[in-house]
């Protein structure tokens, strides 16, 4: 995380001191930087030099009303799976012909939304699905962009709960279904066949499944090219991975690191590569690549005890506010806002949550720290307040945006009275 230094020992945001934050809105407190936003989608869009292209966030990441606006203010589209997230990326400002529209169980009444804003393209993940966009746009009236969402069966060797492309998962249709509906889909006067699509996972960090992809994209996309539709985009899915481990050295004055595991530009370079013969719009769709770096959940240490032979941190943040690791195992960095002792203990840090699962490190070697003390646990802008809850009665988390030395209040902490009323 570029955003993140340590001077004199105090971690800081950007110019602001993290531990003035938690002393200001309290904690579990959510921080992003703006700066880290822009650089991470500018990075992402220059890799494509001159090539038509659209980088289609995936709101599912980060959907903060604010971070959405500013993303579409730089120009980025959006990957949406429901009616809400469409709306937010309407609300954000994302004009429809920058909007994909993703999931396996697309309600009616959203796919009804989507043919009668005028999105870009929405995703077919089965053939029953198929039928019923069609059925829907012929009682509209309307003519539906549709865009065939492959499942080339690459594995990504990642954890299996963030693998998509397999035959198997739960996402795409596989290739003789997809050329079966290219034949089909142009018999047909109320879809049009506009893109391919795939995501085959997320956490990707070597180059060979996304050159893969590439290359049996470009052959499907030639397909339907031959066989006489006018495709208008291939969209390559997210799945830029991100090194969670190295993020800033625990030093007195050390600076954050460069996270992503795979430079964009060579990534990138590889799709349009493989795709420039058909002379169609690349679109991809990060998520975790664009926000993760840019953000960090603030906690407070509540108490210390030790059971059997292991230490145990108790902090205010828990599964609430960051579910990754209690989901799929992962690993989040946690180090002190004000570093006190160079010594280090080997601790659990687990959250307050009546969960054994509620645990955000197990077996770690951190700096040593006491009640009071507040800590960062890193690289949480993605998948983080996103998938937070209410459970055991918890208010949602305060977030900032951090620009410089301004500090914006992006969403508020809920109070007692929202849970109630809901
Ligand atoms: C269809 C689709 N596109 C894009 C993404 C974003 O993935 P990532 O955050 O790994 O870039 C996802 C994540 O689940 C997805 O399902």
């Amino acid at each position: 995380m570029q955003c993140l230094r340590y001077n004199k020992a105090s971690l800081f945001m950007e110019n602001v001191a993290l531990s003035e934050l938690a002393n200001e809105f309290g904690t579990p407190l959510y921080v992003y930087s703006f700066n880290q936003l822009m650089e991470n989608f500018n990075r992402f869009d220059a890799a494509f030099g001159r090539y038509p292209h659209t980088i289609c966030y995936a709101l599912k990441a980060n959907s903060n009303p604010t971070i959405l606006r500013t993303l579409a203010k730089a120009g980025a589209g959006a990957d949406v799976v429901s009616g809400g997230e469409l709306f937010f990326a309407l609300e954000s400002g994302i004009p429809p012909e920058k909007i994909v529209f993703a999931g396996v169980g697309k309600r009616d009444v959203d796919i009804e939304a989507a043919i009668k804003i005028g999105i870009r393209g929405i995703n077919v993940e089965s053939e029953m699905e198929y039928d019923v966009i069609s059925d829907l746009a012929e009682r509209l009236n309307r003519v539906a962009p549709i865009s065939l969402r492959i499942n080339p069966d690459i594995d990504i060797h990642g954890h299996p709960y963030i693998a998509t492309g397999r035959h198997g998962d739960k996402f795409g249709i596989t290739n003789d279904a997809a050329l079966a509906l290219i034949e089909k889909i142009k018999r047909d006067d109320y879809c049009d066949l506009v893109g391919i699509h795939a995501h085959i996972g997320s956490q990707i960090k070597e180059l060979a499944p996304f050159k893969k992809l590439a290359e049996y994209m470009a052959g499907v996309a030639k397909k339907a090219i031959d066989s006489g539709h006018r495709l208008e985009y291939v969209d390559l899915g997210g799945g830029f991975g991100l090194d969670y481990e190295n993020v800033i050295n625990v030093d007195i004055d050390a600076q954050g690191l460069d996270d992503l595991v795979l430079d964009p530009q060579e990534v990138i370079s590889i799709f349009v590569d493989a795709i420039k013969d058909t002379g169609v719009h690349l679109i991809i769709e990060p998520g975790r690549a664009l926000v993760a770096n840019t953000g960090a959940l603030i906690t407070e240490v509540l108490y210390l005890k030790k059971t059997g032979d292991t230490n145990i941190v108790i902090v205010d943040a828990g599964m609430t506010e960051l579910i990754r690791p209690s989901l799929y195992s992962a690993h989040h960095e946690i180090v002190p806002l004000e570093i006190r002792d160079a010594d280090t203990m080997v601790a659990d840090v687990v959250g307050p949550i009546c969960e054994s699962g509620d645990f955000f490190a197990r077996n770690r070697e951190i700096l040593n720290i006491g009640r009071g003390d507040n800590l960062a646990i890193l690289t949480t802008g993605a998948y983080g307040y996103t998938l937070s809850s209410n459970y055991n009665a918890r208010p949602k988390s305060t977030e900032l945006f951090i620009r410089g030395k301004r500090v914006k209040v992006i969403r508020e902490r809920q109070s007692l009275e929202d849970l109630w009323t809901g």
